[in-house]
């Protein structure tokens, strides 16, 4: 599968088999997120895979945006240690990195034929606590993975013409 085939067949999957991740497949699905650009490559992010089954429903418990019994959770977090001052700057930033790692981590799991989720709804304070998560590091985004019970069909997405221009900006065209 070339990178735009993979971009155009990938989709959130929310129905996983009961097949575990191989070791291989996790350390491929991170090495892809770590390969993400990053604003002045500050790489200020720390993922989290949690497998454990114990665990994975500690996790589910407190994210009622995964909705079936994935295989693992990855848990984006970001890393506001290095902390230079401009606060709101770096926020903003860390959005834009972990949303490139985000989708590098479904890509290479589309390419691998497993399937993932960007979970954004979970309770991030029960989930530091879960996670052990020192102070300054913050979860922000979870992805399930797990092999796909089925690809669902692709959902609606806007019209070029209505979100792209060429140039300028055209009104009412
Ligand atoms: C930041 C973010 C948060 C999301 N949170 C959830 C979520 O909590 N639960 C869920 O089932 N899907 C979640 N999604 C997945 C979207 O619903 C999905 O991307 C959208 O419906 C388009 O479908 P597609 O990914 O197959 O193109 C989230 C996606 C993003 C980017």
């Amino acid at each position: 599968m070339n990178t735009l085939e993979a971009i155009h067949y990938r989709r959130s999957i929310r129905a996983f088999t009961p097949d575990p991740i191989s070791d291989d497949d996790l350390i491929t699905l991170i090495q892809a997120g770590a390969a993400a650009p990053s604003a002045g490559n500050a790489q200020r992010w720390v993922f989290i895979a949690v497998r454990n089954p114990k665990r994975l429903l500690a996790v589910q418990s407190l994210a009622p945006g995964i909705i079936s019994k994935p295989a693992a959770v990855i848990v984006l977090c970001a890393d506001f240690r290095q902390d230079d001052g401009s606060r709101e700057a770096i926020r903003e930033a860390i959005g834009y990195d972990l949303g490139a790692a985000l989708q590098n981590i479904l890509l290479a799991a589309t390419e691998l034929g497993l399937g993932g989720c960007p979970v954004g709804s979970f309770n991030a304070q029960g989930l530091a606590h879960l996670l052990n998560l020192p102070a300054g590091i913050e979860p922000k985004l979870l992805i399930a993975i797990g092999k796909p019970k089925f690809i669902p069909q692709k959902p609606p997405k806007k019209p070029l013409e209505d979100i792209f221009f060429e140039e300028t900006y055209q009104v009412g065209s």
